[in-house]
């Protein structure tokens, strides 16, 4: 049997440190086939595998997806019900691999209204995880910019740190992404041009691509493509170039 090529994709000179993924378009792949929209964010999880694959191949250390938001639990409850099959199902199906592919999987987000099975399947996949070092994968479930400052505000005033001692440092060091470096290239597929509510703080200077293309296809060509992109950017920082 004749096994398809493989492509070379040449090395990129400048590599953003830190992938932002807005995994949009689900929804409309699914009904352009017609298709329920769960079958979209079925569709969407297969394809999350082969970008996390890509990004190992390609050589990004940090990708944080956003794949639920604090704001979608305004949906149905049969969407939002299936979204969370869907992770726990994934969470049990896709660990081992990724696992042996080298990606250390953490979560960004509040935990605490996730059911008991979610809960402990996410800090398993934590757990097995952690001595990963190939690709750190941030999963944003239950993720809301808003909410992550508001919840890292809360914990800076229990702490009682001084106001003079309180620094953009110290509101790093209490966010979710905390010790990780800032996102530099957030992606938003299916030409949507928002933020909705994504790495609020640490995108302040983020360069962002958006594809045309839905989630579900969503490949390695058009990850690349992104990659290529963010190296042609002349990134000023409030600054002027050189
Ligand atoms: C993104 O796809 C996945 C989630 C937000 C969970 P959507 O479900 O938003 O798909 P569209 O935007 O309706 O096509
Ligand atoms: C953003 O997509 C959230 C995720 C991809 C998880 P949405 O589809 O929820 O965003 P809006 O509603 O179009 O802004
Ligand atoms: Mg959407």
């Amino acid at each position: 049997m004749s096994k398809a090529v493989e492509k070379t994709y040449p090395p990129l000179l400048k590599l953003p440190q830190h992938v932002g993924i807005i995994m949009d378009g689900n929804g409309r792949w699914a009904r352009q086939r017609g298709m329920p929209r769960l079958r979209g964010h079925r569709a969407g999880v297969e394809n999350l595998r082969r970008v996390l694959q890509a990004g190992v191949e390609l050589g990004v250390p940090v990708v944080t997806l956003y794949a639920f938001s604090t704001e979608n639990w305004r949906r149905p409850e049969v969407e939002v019900r299936g979204l969370m099959r869907l992770l726990a199902e994934s969470l049990d199906k896709e660990v081992d691999e990724l696992h042996r592919n080298g990606v250390q999987l953490r979560h960004i987000g509040d935990l605490a209204p996730l059911s008991d099975i979610l809960k402990s399947r996410i800090q398993a996949a934590i757990e097995l995880t952690k001595n990963n070092n190939r690709l750190v994968a941030n999963i944003a479930f239950n993720y809301g910019g808003r909410q992550e400052i508001t919840a890292a505000v809360r914990q800076i005033v229990r702490e009682q740190i001084p106001p003079e001692d309180i620094t953009e440092d110290v509101i790093n060091a209490h966010l979710y992404t905390a010790g990780q470096p800032p996102v530099e290239l957030i992606i938003r597929t299916s030409g949507e041009f928002r933020v909705s509510n994504f790495l609020l703080w640490q995108g302040a200077y983020a360069e962002y691509y958006i594809s045309p293309l839905y989630w579900p296809d969503f490949d390695k060509d058009e990850f690349y493509k992104a990659l290529q992109a963010f190296g042609q950017r002349d990134r000023r920082f409030g600054g002027v170039s050189g």
